[in-house]
């Protein structure tokens, strides 16, 4: 797959800003790590409750994290959104080794930052991972899991074909607050049968 996945053109316009530009998405490599780190601290800080994982104290944690999923396999890769050279959204997959689970892919790491949101970004990333997920030879699914806080990020998956098939109550617990996550899959033989 070459590294430049999808490319187009963001619009939005607010009563703060107009926002306009094209907007590339691409597969990561080493020389994106420390952009990406920075943009997955963002993340990780502004919305405890939409991730697991949770804000090491050593930012090399962060660098070393996504060194090891890009170096795992040809079966994990991490895409970014780019405005120019600006990272603005970033998004994983990656394969599962277990014999009996290679027909599944899992999605992670969803985000766009705040300022470049609701301009189709998310939707070019999910649309990249699931292209490259499609392109492993056997995948027939994916999952996702999603917390009932982040409602933009479900509408998206729902609006990209993922549907629910189960939940887990009060799976992460922050400062006092709880939330369930939602479990999604996306059925590639039926976006197949349907294509
Ligand atoms: C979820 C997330 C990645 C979505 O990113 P995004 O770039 O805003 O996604 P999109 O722009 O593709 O779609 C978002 C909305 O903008 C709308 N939109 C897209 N382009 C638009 C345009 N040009 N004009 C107006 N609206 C537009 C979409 O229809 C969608 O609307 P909806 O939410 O009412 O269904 C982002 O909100 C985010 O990072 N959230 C916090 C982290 C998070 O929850 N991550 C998920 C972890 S599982």
């Amino acid at each position: 797959m070459s590294l430049h996945a999808d490319v187009g053109i963001l619009t939005r316009s607010s009563a703060e800003e107009n926002v306009t530009g094209a907007c590339t998405v691409r597969k990561l490599g080493r020389d994106d790590v420390d952009a990406w780190a920075s943009l997955r601290r963002e993340a990780l800080e502004i919305h405890p409750l939409s991730f697991g994982a949770s804000t090491p104290d050593d930012p090399r944690l962060l660098v070393e994290f996504v060194l090891a999923r890009i170096a795992a396999s040809d079966e994990s890769a991490v895409f970014g959104a780019f405005i120019g050279d600006s990272m603005v959204g970033m998004v994983g997959i990656l394969r599962q080794t277990r014999e009996k689970e290679r027909h599944k892919a899992s999605l992670w790491g969803m985000y766009v930052t705040q300022a470049r949101r609701r301009s189709g970004a998310g939707a070019m990333l999910l649309r990249a991972a699931i292209q490259h997920g499609k392109s492993w030879a056997g995948v027939a699914q994916i999952h996702l899991a999603v917390t009932e806080v982040s409602q933009d990020a479900r509408r998206l998956y729902e609006r990209h074909g993922f549907r629910e098939w189960g939940r887990e109550p009060r799976a992460l617990c922050w400062e006092g607050r709880c939330t369930d996550s939602i479990h999604m899959v996306l059925d590639l033989r039926e976006t197949q049968r349907s294509a």
